[in-house]
């Protein structure tokens, strides 16, 4: 389900949210910029219920949960209705206890991705990506480790997500740059927007149209 998740959209968006009642304004200006996979960080204690309300509010909108840190949050975004799950680490309680086709362990070393990957995780979160030598670093990784595919996060934006989309292990990058902290405080949501419309624009032109990383598939996915 990752795959299918990121091969419909090739950016995620990482939100932190104060204010639940921010949860469905922000998703629907996303959407309506073309990004209809978003990830909402455990962060704050709005998490949940902000999940639950794009959920339940943004059929067109596919949520998962991020900072997945233990099993208990786990659990919380499972209740709260996440479709997917995105840790910055792998700790052996959240590797037993998370399933491989919706959980994105977060990894930044070889050992730590050949860990996942024998837990049965073939699909990683690179993390934090820019400070660990992004594409470089994730050039070095596909020689002995071809079978792994990431979505890399941490210090992305559209400068240089790019440089991640041409990598063939790269499946998928995730940012929060087009949700700044003020727009979202100041309710600027038509800016969110045109943000979200560059971010997919971007994508475009990385990826080209017709090849295997289609961006922005038509029809909403699957929430099975
Ligand atoms: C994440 O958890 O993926 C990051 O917080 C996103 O990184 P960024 O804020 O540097 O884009």
């Amino acid at each position: 389900m990752l795959e299918a998740i990121f091969t419909h959209q090739k950016i995620i968006p990482v939100i932190t949210l104060d204010r639940v009642e921010d949860a469905v304004p922000l998703a629907e200006a996303l959407s309506n910029g073309g990004l209809d996979v978003l990830e909402v960080t455990f962060r704050t204690e709005a998490a949940a219920a902000a999940i639950q309300a794009i959920r339940d509010q943004v059929p067109a909108v596919t949520v998962g949960a991020g900072t997945v840190t233990s099993p208990k949050i786990l659990q919380a975004a499972e209740t709260a209705g996440a479709t997917f799950f995105v840790s910055p680490g792998a700790t052996d309680g959240l590797l037993a206890a998370a399933d491989p086709k919706s959980f994105l362990p977060g990894v930044a070393t070889l050992s730590e991705m050949m860990r996942a990957f024998d837990a049965g995780f073939r699909v990683q979160k690179f993390f934090p990506a820019e400070a660990l030598g992004g594409t470089r670093f994730l050039n070095s990784v596909s020689a002995p480790l071809p079978q792994l595919q990431f979505c890399a996060t941490g210090g992305i934006h559209a400068g240089n997500l790019a440089a991640y989309l041409a990598l063939p292990s790269v499946l998928a990058i995730g940012g929060s740059w087009m949700v700044p902290a003020g727009y979202i405080r100041a309710g600027k949501w038509d800016d969110i927007t045109r943000l979200a419309k560059t971010a997919c624009s971007l994508a475009v032109s990385a990826i080209g149209p017709g090849l295997d990383k289609t961006v922005q598939s038509k029809g909403s996915l699957s929430h099975e």
